[in-house]
């Protein structure tokens, strides 16, 4: 078969690389994919979002099966417009994406079928909204309504925070129409565990767990990150958590999807707060996780071919996921001042090295080729992972890997794993 994935960070390399174990294929197309992918996939230089491009390079090349590893193009009905011109491909409709599309969509969803989650309460003006945390108690939690980079939540702690992050999100338009509502919530206190799943539209497969480190310091201190590293499985996240979330909330969202006619098929990744109430929902999202990717897809023991299609044909229940009894951990190497600003074009030395080491992987996500050498071309530029028999060890072989890449600049945290 020939694959297409459409993406271009570390989580598309884990799953190219995940997909290249599977017998039935016999090539990888990556669109755009970065200098990393290209040596395990052929690399197309589409941008992900550019739906319709897609579309003709997948017909062109007689493509059988493609995977979205971004949520712009699924929020924008790259399923819907495959599945027109009769492309088989994984992820959900632009009806059912609209869970990470919207956060108001995906609260109402939650209320209305009693999923834990925070109170809220949703504004599409400012002074109703400023007139409303007025009211309220410190801290209160604003989030724009729409995509926003994973930077669209603030956690305001008095009323002056909450004006002026009312104002940036729904006058200054920072996050453009994706603040033109915003969703007000409590705020909730607890440790954070990600679990993805995968979906047919009826049933739901979760995977092991996972944790990421958002910000950019050790100790949880900085701003906010796309992700600084990752690990698996969840120490909090036990058997009891995961049976209640089960019934509490993987089924029920599947469900209420399916009954408002915006069947799910593809990865729901289900971000949860544990409190002290019980796990809630924090956010949902139609996509796998970046960096989460980086340390569950490794410990993946089935074909993802297989799952992938089970899912898209409906027959989920017929597979048996099964998953390697090991941990993994994930450090992202950052170009130094990233998520603010900072400079690209240095030379990264090591890779090779690095690569060929037993139970660690590394995934490309801002790379480039220059000269036939890899320089650095964005924020997040390598996540190295580590396996191992415990979390312990799968830590030691991640920054074992990580001493071995070198570039001018690089950030890391130093403390990946560590509670
Ligand atoms: P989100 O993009 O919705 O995942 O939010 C980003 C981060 O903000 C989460 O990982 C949490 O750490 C924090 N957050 C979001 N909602 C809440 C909430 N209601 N209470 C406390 N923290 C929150
Ligand atoms: N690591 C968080 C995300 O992918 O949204």
């Amino acid at each position: 078969m020939k694959v297409l994935v459409v993406g271009s960070g570390g989580r598309e390399h884990a799953i190219v690389l995940k997909l290249k174990e599977s017998s039935k294929i016999d090539k990888i197309y990556c669109a755009p994919g970065n200098a990393g992918i290209s040596q395990d996939a052929e690399c197309v230089n589409i941008r992900a979002t550019d739906i319709k491009a897609l579309l003709d390079f997948a017909k062109e090349h007689n493509v059988d099966f493609t995977v979205v590893g971004m949520d712009d193009p699924l929020v924008m009905g790259i399923v819907d417009e495959f599945e027109n011109n009769g492309l088989r491909i994984f992820g959900p409709r632009k009806n059912a994406a609209i869970i990470e599309g919207s956060k108001a969509f995906s609260k109402e969803l939650m209320k209305k079928y009693n999923i834990p989650t925070a109170k809220y309460k949703t504004f599409n003006n400012f002074d109703e909204a400023y007139s409303y945390v007025k009211e309220n108690k410190f801290p209160v939690v604003i989030k724009a309504d729409g995509l926003a980079l994973g930077k669209g939540v603030l956690i305001c702690n008095n009323l002056s925070e909450a004006e002026a992050g009312l104002r940036q999100i729904m006058i200054d338009k920072k996050f453009g129409d994706s603040g033109s509502k915003v969703v007000i919530e409590e705020f909730l206190t607890g440790p954070e565990v990600s679990v993805l799943s995968f979906c047919d539209g009826t049933t739901v497969v979760p995977m092991v767990s996972a944790q990421d480190h958002k910000r950019a310091f050790d100790g949880d201190k900085g701003l906010n990150t796309g992700g600084m590293g990752t690990f698996s499985p969840s120490r909090i996240y036990t058997d009891e958590i995961a049976n209640i979330c089960m019934e509490k909330i993987f089924k029920p969202t599947v469900s209420a999807l399916k009954k408002e006619g915006r069947e799910f098929k593809g990865i729901i990744y289900f971000g949860l707060m544990i409190t002290q109430e019980g796990p809630k929902v924090i956010e949902y999202n139609a996509r796998f996780g970046d960096p989460e990717t980086q340390v569950i897809l490794p410990r993946l023991d089935s074909d993802l071919l297989e799952i992938f299609e089970a899912c898209v044909d409906g027959n989920l229940d017929n597979i048996d996921v099964k998953w390697k009894d090991n941990a993994a951990a994930c450090v992202i190497l950052a170009s130094g001042g990233y998520p603010e600003s900072y400079q690209k074009g240095f030379v990264i030395e090591g890779i090779e090295e690095c690569t060929n080491k037993d139970d660690i992987f590394v995934y490309h996500a801002g790379t480039a080729n220059k000269d036939g050498k890899f320089i650095t071309n964005g924020g997040r530029v390598l996540g190295i992972t580590g396996i191992g028999k415990n979390l312990d060890e799968a830590i030691k072989k991640a920054y074992e890997g990580v001493k071995l890449v070198k570039f001018d600049s690089v950030h890391f945290r130093k403390d990946i794993g560590i509670k």
